[in-house]
């Protein structure tokens, strides 16, 4: 009990650490767009030409994908020039944006879309060597906010002898306020140094694990940042509840984005989503929206699913049990849970069951309704006991809402 009771302090602490500046896209967990990894493997072949741009944007504003409500814009490492100008401001690689950053970032509002730009903390960018902000926190906020962007990515790559991350990106977050523009601060910091503990007061969306690549599994031993890059891995790293106790309004620990389906089964793309909708993480897609499967369509328009990231109640998401048959759970507002039954296998599928005893209360002893959020249909009534998702393929999941009905005699 005592545990239990220090626990929550903690989680509650670390709550009343969020950086509300009162920036309208980190209100609830973001969804967007980036342009990283766009159907290739990172940062080869990303769709980051203006007209490109625009025609996402269109996509993404216009039925069906309009109701996904997607609000962001992010351009990665991909949109400045490698020189800054004479008078030492970033600016946009002009071959990629004859227009401008403004005209875009008009051009995205005029469809109710925010324009975000990646940025780096140290000396030059992680890819081609693009500028960094090192020493140039200060005037970087002052460009990028007067261009009306509304959401900083800022990178982790050439920060030796800047010191201690928190220092360094406490120094760019507060950069970044004095403009006072309530922009989001994104630090992309692979989950290390702590970040935990800092990410939160200093940024509103914090990278708690390495970069995602779009694999299921790459955990290379002895890889730095250890962890693993698949999405498999990123899973496991996640149920480390120490990762993502942040969680608040304002404060979204970002397990990266979710991946364009290349090199991705089915399975694998619903076990995504879901687990990115159940730990109300940041939805960054970077799928070719112009020209995607219909079944990767219908993963990122699972408006059920979706709802589940925007749950208000914004509950920390518990793995309950761990191995080959998993089971997580997030509790909802009102009282209702979600849970997902993730088949861990690399070749079989299997049976994944849940007893109601096993997610403690009020679940032991009651009986439940369940609705399939990938089939969109009820499929159990007044269930008592537990309930078995049949035959979930290899790396696949089921992912359910739960309503208590009543508890049994
Ligand atoms: C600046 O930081 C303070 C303290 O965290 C916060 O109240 C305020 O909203 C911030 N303003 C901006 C524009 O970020
Ligand atoms: C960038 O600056 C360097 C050094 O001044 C110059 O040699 C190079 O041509 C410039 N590149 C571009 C694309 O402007
Ligand atoms: C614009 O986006 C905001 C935030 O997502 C939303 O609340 C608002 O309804 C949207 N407006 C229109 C006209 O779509
Ligand atoms: C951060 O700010 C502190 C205090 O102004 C300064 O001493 C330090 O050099 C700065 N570090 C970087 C990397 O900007
Ligand atoms: C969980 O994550 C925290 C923060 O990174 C780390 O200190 C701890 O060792 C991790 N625990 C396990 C069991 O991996
Ligand atoms: C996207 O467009 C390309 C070129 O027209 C085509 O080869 C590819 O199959 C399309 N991809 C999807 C997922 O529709
Ligand atoms: C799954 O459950 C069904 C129904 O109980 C059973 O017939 C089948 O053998 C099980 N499959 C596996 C792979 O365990």
């Amino acid at each position: 009990m005592a545990v239990l009771i220090a626990f929550l302090l903690f989680c509650g602490m670390l709550r009343s650490m969020a950086y509300d500046n009162g920036a309208s896209l980190a209100a609830r967990p973001p969804r967007g767009w980036s342009t990283w990894c766009t159907d290739d493997i990172c940062g080869l072949l990303d769709l980051c030409f203006e007209a490109e741009l625009h025609a996402i944007a269109d996509a993404i504003s216009s039925p069906p994908l309009s109701l996904l409500s997607f609000s962001l814009i992010l351009l990665d490492d991909c949109w400045s020039s490698v020189n800054r100008s004479a008078s030492g401001e970033l600016q946009p690689d002009p071959a990629r944006f004859p227009s401008g950053i403004p005209a875009l970032v008009s051009y995205l509002g005029d469809r109710n879309l925010s324009l975000g730009l990646y940025t780096c903390a140290g000396t030059k960018t992680c890819k081609y060597g693009r500028p960094g902000s090192a020493g140039h926190y200060e005037r970087d906020a002052k460009t990028l906010t007067d261009w009306g962007v509304k959401w900083i990515k800022s990178d982790n790559c050439n920060t030796g002898g800047l010191g201690e991350p928190h220092e360094y990106f406490g120094n760019f977050s507060r950069a970044l306020n004095a403009t006072g523009v309530p922009i989001v601060f994104h630090s992309c910091e692979w989950g290390l140094d702590n970040v935990f503990s800092w990410g939160p007061s200093l940024t509103q969306v914090y990278r708690v694990r390495p970069d995602h690549l779009p694999f299921w599994s790459f955990n290379v031993p002895g890889a730095y940042p250890p962890g693993g890059q698949g999405t498999g891995d990123i899973i496991e790293g996640m149920a480390n509840a120490s990762v993502t106790a942040g969680l608040a309004p304002y404060a979204y620990p970002d397990p990266d984005f979710v991946m364009t389906g290349l090199f991705q089964t089915e399975a694998e793309s619903v076990t995504e989503f879901s687990f990115w909708c159940l730990w109300s993480a940041p939805i960054i897609v970077a799928t070719d929206v112009r020209n995607m499967s219909a079944f990767k369509a219908s993963v990122l328009g699972n408006t059920e699913a979706l709802a589940i990231q925007w749950d208000p109640l914004l509950a920390q998401a518990r793995r309950v049990r761990a191995g080959t048959a998993q089971l997580w759970i997030k509790p909802l507002q009102g009282g209702d849970a979600a849970i997902v039954l993730y088949n861990s296998m690399d070749f079989e599928a299997q049976n994944v069951s849940v007893a109601w005893a096993e997610l403690g209360q009020p679940w032991a002893g009651a009986s439940v309704n369940v609705r399939d959020l990938w089939a969109h249909k009820a499929i159990a009534t007044n269930q008592a006991g537990g309930l078995t998702a049949p035959l979930v393929p290899p790396h696949g999941s089921a992912m359910w809402r739960i309503s208590l009905v009543g508890i049994l005699s």
